[in-house]
Order: C-alpha cells, then structure tokens, then sequence
C-alpha cells in the first residue's frame, strides 16, 4: 500500500506540474497578444496625394495615363482635368478611345467623354475628378482624397 500511495502522489504531481505549464504558456500566449495588438499593422500603399509632373510635360489636347495612380491628367491648353480611370460601371480600367478626346471601358462598352462625363453604355455615373493644384516647384499635385463634383477644369 504505502508504494502505491508514493506512485498516485507522483501521478498528481505530474498532472499538477502539466496543468500549471499548460496554464503559464496560455497565459504568455494572451499576453503576447496583448502587446502585439497595440502595435499597429501598418500598410504602406501608394500615397493618395502625389505629384504628376510639370504641366508643360503634358501634351496639349491628351489624355495621359499615370498607370501606377489610375490617373488620367487631361490637358486642354492651360485647362487641366485629373479624371480617374475606374470605370463607374463595374470598375474596370477605361483606355483612351481612337480619337483620343474621350474613354471607353472595355468591358460593357461604356463610352466617357473628355471631361469624364458618361454617354453611352451601362456606366451610371461620370468618372470620378480629382483635385488638382500647384506645388511649390510649379507641378501639378493630384489629390485623389477629393473628388470634384463640377467638371471644372484646373487652370495654370
Ligand atoms: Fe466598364 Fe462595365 S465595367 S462598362
């Protein structure tokens, strides 16, 4: 008897020893998560704000496409017009079409003129403008966290 008492206090020991190590490890866990939560997760994506260039580095009377912001920069003599290329249909990329004065999406067919406005197809609504300015070296700044709801073109 006495051995088997010696055996079952070994048992319990080594329950009570797995319990307390399962314990502590989940309670590091926690704490550990804890701290990582107030850390936190950063995106570094493409700045909603960002220089275009000079204006005289725009061709007059084309559209010219910043691929990387899906941003077409319009220039109609001094006029300048920031026209997102998000189709307002399903959001594809619209391209320039033929005669280079307007858009087409090439997904449904829906069909922009210069200044963005819709005319044909399934597009609900006008591309989104974007505000356009000047900065401190003269070149064209678009600021694609407001949208114009006037079509009026920026003027240099
Ligand atoms: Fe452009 Fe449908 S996504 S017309």
């Amino acid at each position: 008897m006495p051995f088997d008492t010696q055996r079952e206090e070994q048992w319990s020991r080594r329950f009570f020893l797995g319990g307390l190590i399962t314990f502590l490890v989940s309670v590091a866990l926690i704490v550990l998560g804890s701290i990582r939560s107030f850390i936190p997760n950063v995106q570094f994506g493409k700045p909603l704000r960002f220089k275009a260039g000079m204006p005289q580095d725009f061709p007059d009377k084309t559209a010219t496409y910043i691929e990387d912001q899906k941003v077409f920069i319009v220039r109609d003599g001094n006029s300048f017009l920031a026209l997102s290329s998000v189709c307002t249909h399903l959001g594809c990329t619209v391209r320039t079409d033929a005669s280079g004065t307007g858009f087409f999406c090439p997904c449904h067919g829906s069909r922009y003129r210069e200044n963005g406005k819709n005319y044909a197809g399934p597009a609900p609504k006008p591309l989104a403008v974007y505000e356009l300015s000047l900065g401190p070296g003269g070149e064209l700044i678009v600021d694609k966290r407001t949208t114009l709801s006037n079509r009026e073109t920026f003027r240099t």
